[in-house]
């Protein structure tokens, strides 16, 4: 029941496709931790291997020199040399000795050199070894090789070796080999069956070998192959341009069961040739088939034909990857639809296609992947007007048009409501333009816009939808939380490749895993700028001119590494120029430089520390009482100052008139008195020099008038007795109660201001204000209270108060 689409896809341009091949990709992650680990001295006219390498060298490159020999002890400081690539150096000759002292090489490429035997070579660690394109005669591989026990990849090829022998490959019989790339793209003169299928581990084959008329060769090749169990074969040039293909080189693919993969690059092919080799492919178990580099070849008149199809195919999975037309003009293609019935992706690359085949391609019911980069396809060649009926993409989930001539996005978000299953659309890589409102369907959930002009306005056009947008090298120069808030669904976001300079602080994406800011103008990832991002379990941030300073602190040294796939090689100091250069990883700062935080709980620690300290030795030396002592010293010094002038014109007959209750009279007598009067001050005490027969307060008032102080003695006993008292005499003397720093209180116990009547007045706010001195118990207090009180006494020029003096001029003035 063959249905038969007769599809036109039109072609124009036989394009040259180029494939940069990154193999060094792997070969880096396999070898290097460090940037400074890489040494490329490749192309420096080198006659030898320089001697003065660094000993942490783990990538060496030294090809494109004339390096003819490696028998020295070159290497032999490079204990750490993983990666060695000494290619187009001319090299013939490699003792066996040279690599005794790196034990770590993993990938040797000495490819391209003039080797005319295959070299010793027994490395454990060895897993890449690449020999190919050299000039030995024979394939048959050395002893020694039975000691790479790691080797995965073995790269063999001369122009000089025609044939392969029965025992060539022999020291490879019992070590993991993978795969094995063998010949040098000429026709070989013999192959020994047998050969190949001693390598038993052998999983993916790559031949770079021309088979043409007598295909035995090919067939026992692929014997040997089908023994082994090779899931991948890859043929490399298998045909001549110029030969005559008859016959059916392929057939045992259709008995080779482990078989998945087959990839045909490099080659000529005609259609005749071309349905040869499918009728072959769809019979085999083969899931995966590719054309790479391929240049067709319509030699029939009525194109390609492929019409019936009565069993199951296991092709799952077919690639186009670069073809050149040979024809200028469409090629045709009949292929019944049961042969694509299964088919689930279809990759249509580099062949210049400019409009759709869309009735074949459409149409397809188990497609889900299809990849269309690479190509000439604008707007209207994909959607191209006859199909628009027909194109129904009935499971297709992911669509590449990367690399086309792809413009208009709201067309195309117009166009994309057809393709009911579509999740996921690649965009990049073409002239897009933001020209009117976008609307997406629901299910679309992945789209890539990298690569395109867009600038900051391009997040209006999205989706609020979309969990993944790649908006690589947009033109994008600054994010916002706004911008973000739309997605509230964004679990991946690429940004690599623009002038964003800042990660706002406020960002907010609860859902985003995948965040790539690399290669942007960023100079500094803040804790704050990741605090919005609680579930971001990949950050890529690398190639940035990052600031080593403080700024980047938390950064280097406390955000978890494994976040970032491209730590450390990517991360090097910008500024200042001091570190430029320096990677990050290497940068080292303090933590206590670095956090405010911490500063303040040092400061902070610090000053409550000593605060503490000084608090207790306060309190264990009394420092609060030394401290009011203090303060009435001080104000006594500057009060005698104001006053100084003022007094050097009176005249006093005592130091200091004392007044006291006599029951403090203990006190006085024994304390006071002998004290004050052992000092050299004179006293005016009432028991002993009031005149008898006088009115009290008269001879208070005389005493206190001829007294350059007067001393008050507080205490409990003096209030409830005395103080009346005293209240007439400053009543009464208003003069001297004015002039108030010539009183002297000293309280001798305590006596709380509230516990005194009311209308003492003038007692109770000279309590409350605390300006009087105490007598303390403790005697080494007393010292200071003496000095405090004596230094009050002497504030007056001793020479104007002295008893005598005074006694004399009353003497000599009569009554
Ligand atoms: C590299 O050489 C330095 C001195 O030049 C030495 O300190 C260091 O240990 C060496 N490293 C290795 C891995 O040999
Ligand atoms: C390496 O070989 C060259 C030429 O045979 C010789 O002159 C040189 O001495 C050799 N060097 C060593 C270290 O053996
Ligand atoms: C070895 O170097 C050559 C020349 O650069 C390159 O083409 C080839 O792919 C390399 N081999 C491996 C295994 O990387
Ligand atoms: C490989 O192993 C088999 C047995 O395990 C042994 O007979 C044979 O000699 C070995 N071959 C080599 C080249 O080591
Ligand atoms: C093809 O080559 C094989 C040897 O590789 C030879 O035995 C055979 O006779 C050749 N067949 C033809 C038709 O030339
Ligand atoms: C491959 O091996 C299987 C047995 O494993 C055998 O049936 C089949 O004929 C072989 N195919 C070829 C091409 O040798
Ligand atoms: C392809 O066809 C042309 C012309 O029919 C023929 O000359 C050429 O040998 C063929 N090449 C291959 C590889 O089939
Ligand atoms: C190709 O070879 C077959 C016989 O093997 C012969 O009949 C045919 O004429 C050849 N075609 C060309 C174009 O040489
Ligand atoms: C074989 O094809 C599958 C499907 O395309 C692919 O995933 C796999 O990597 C291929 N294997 C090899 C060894 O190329
Ligand atoms: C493509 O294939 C042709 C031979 O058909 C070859 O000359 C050319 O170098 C190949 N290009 C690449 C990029 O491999
Ligand atoms: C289809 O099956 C029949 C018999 O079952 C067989 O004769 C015929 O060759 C098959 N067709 C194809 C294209 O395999
Ligand atoms: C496609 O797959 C289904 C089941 O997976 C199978 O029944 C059918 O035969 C397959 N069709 C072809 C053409 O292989």
């Amino acid at each position: 029941m063959a249905i038969l689409i007769r599809t036109v896809a039109i072609v124009f341009l036989i394009k040259q496709n180029c494939m940069a091949v990154q193999e060094d990709d792997t070969v880096f992650k396999l070898c290097v931790t460090s940037r400074r680990g890489v040494k490329d001295l490749s192309n420096q006219n080198l006659p030898d291997v320089p001697s003065n390498l660094p000993n942490d060298t783990q990538y060496l490159d030294i090809s494109h020199n004339s390096i003819r020999r490696l028998n020295g002890t070159q290497f032999s400081e490079l204990s750490q040399l993983c990666c060695l690539k000494v290619t187009h150096c001319g090299l013939q000759e490699i003792s066996p000795s040279v690599f005794s002292h790196t034990p770590a090489l993993k990938v040797l490429n000495i490819s391209y050199n003039d080797l005319r035997i295959i070299p010793d070579i027994s490395l454990k660690q060895l897993k890449i070894l690449d020999l190919a394109n050299n000039l030995y005669n024979s394939y048959r591989v050395p002893p020694t090789f039975q000691k790479l026990t790691s080797l995965d990849v073995l790269s063999l090829g001369s122009t000089a070796a025609l044939s392969i022998h029965y025992n060539d490959f022999d020291p490879l019989m019992n070590i993991s080999l993978y795969h094995l790339l063998l010949g040098a793209g000429i026709q070989w003169q013999n192959y020994d069956p047998g050969a190949l299928a001693k390598v038993k581990s052998l999983q993916k084959m790559s031949l770079f070998a021309c088979f043409c008329g007598n295909f035995s060769m090919l067939e026992k090749v692929l014997e040997d192959l089908n023994v082994t169990g090779a899931t991948s074969l890859r043929f490399i040039t298998v045909f001549p341009d110029i030969c005559n293909l008859t016959g059916n080189p392929f057939k045992k693919l259709r008995t080779m069961p482990s078989i998945q993969n087959l990839t045909i690059e490099n080659t000529w092919i005609n259609s005749s040739f071309m349905e040869v080799l499918l009728k072959n492919v769809w019979i085999s178990s083969l899931y995966d088939l590719a054309f790479v580099n391929i240049t067709y070849h319509e030699d029939k008149p009525d194109g390609f034909q492929f019409r019936t199809v009565n069993h199951t195919v296991n092709v799952r999975s077919i690639t186009f990857n670069g073809v050149h037309h040979y024809q200028y003009s469409y090629p045709t293609i009949n292929i019944s639809t049961e042969a694509v019935y299964n088919l689930t992706y279809l990759k249509f690359s580099g062949s210049g296609m400019n409009i759709l085949p869309c009735k074949l391609i459409s149409a397809l019911p188990s497609l889900e992947t299809l990849d269309l980069s690479d190509n000439l396809l604008k707007d209207l060649g994909f959607w191209w007007f006859p199909c628009s009926n027909t194109s129904v993409f009935p499971k297709l989930r992911k669509l590449y048009l990367s690399k086309n001539r792809f413009s208009s996005l709201s067309f195309i978000s117009e166009k994309t409501h057809q393709m009911k299953t579509l999740e996921s659309l690649d965009l990049s890589f073409n002239s897009i333009e933001l020209d009117k409102t976008c609307s997406w369907p629901a299910h679309l959930t992945e789209l890539s816009l990298g690569n395109n002009n867009l600038g900051n306005s391009v997040f209006r056009f999205l989706s609020s939808n979309f969990e993944r947008i790649d908006l690589t090298k947009t033109g994008i120069t600054a994010i916002t939380q706004e911008n973000l808030s739309q997605f509230p669904k964004l679990t991946h976001l690429k940004l690599s490749s623009n002038s964003i300079q800042v990660i706002p602080a406020d960002l907010m994406a609860p859902a985003l895993l995948s965040l790539y800011v690399d290669q942007n103008a960023i100079t500094s990832i803040s804790r704050k700028a990741l605090s919005g991002l609680p579930r971001l379990q990949t950050l890529k941030a690398g190639s940035n001119p990052f600031v080593c300073s403080c700024d980047s602190y938390w950064f280097i040294t406390v955000l978890n590494k494994s976040m970032l796939p491209d730590w450390p090689f990517d991360y090097t100091c910008n500024t200042p120029p001091l570190f430029a250069g320096l990677p990050l990883s290497e940068y080292k700062t303090s933590q206590l430089s670095c956090e405010t935080w911490l500063q303040v709980v040092v400061a902070f620690s610090v000053i409550i520390v000593t605060c503490i300290a000084l608090g207790l030795v306060f309190y264990k030396c009394d420092g609060a009482w030394y401290i009011k002592m203090l303060w009435v010293w001080i104000r006594v010094k500057r009060r005698s100052k104001k006053h100084s002038h003022m007094l050097k014109n009176a005249s006093f007959s005592y130091h200091a008139f004392i007044s006291y209750s006599h029951q403090d009279c203990g006190w006085v007598d024994s304390q006071l008195v002998p004290s004050l009067e052992g000092s050299g001050f004179s006293l005016c005490v009432h028991a002993r020099d009031f005149i008898p027969g006088d009115w009290i307060i008269d001879n208070i008032i005389n005493c206190v008038e001829s007294s350059y102080k007067t001393l008050f003695v507080l205490s409990k006993h003096f209030v409830q007795s005395e103080w009346c008292n005293y209240e007439l005499f400053f009543a009464q003397h208003r003069a001297i109660s004015v002039q108030k720093d010539s009183l002297v209180f000293i309280l001798l116990e305590p006596i709380p201001a509230d516990s005194l009547p009311k209308k003492f007045l003038r007692l109770r706010r000279l309590l409350r204000q605390q300006t009087y001195l105490e007598w303390p118990k403790d005697e080494r207090k007393q010292q200071v209270f003496w000095s405090s009180l004596k230094s009050m006494l002497h504030m007056a020029d001793k020479s104007l108060v002295l008893k005598d003096v005074a006694m004399a001029i009353s003497d000599a003035v009569p009554p």
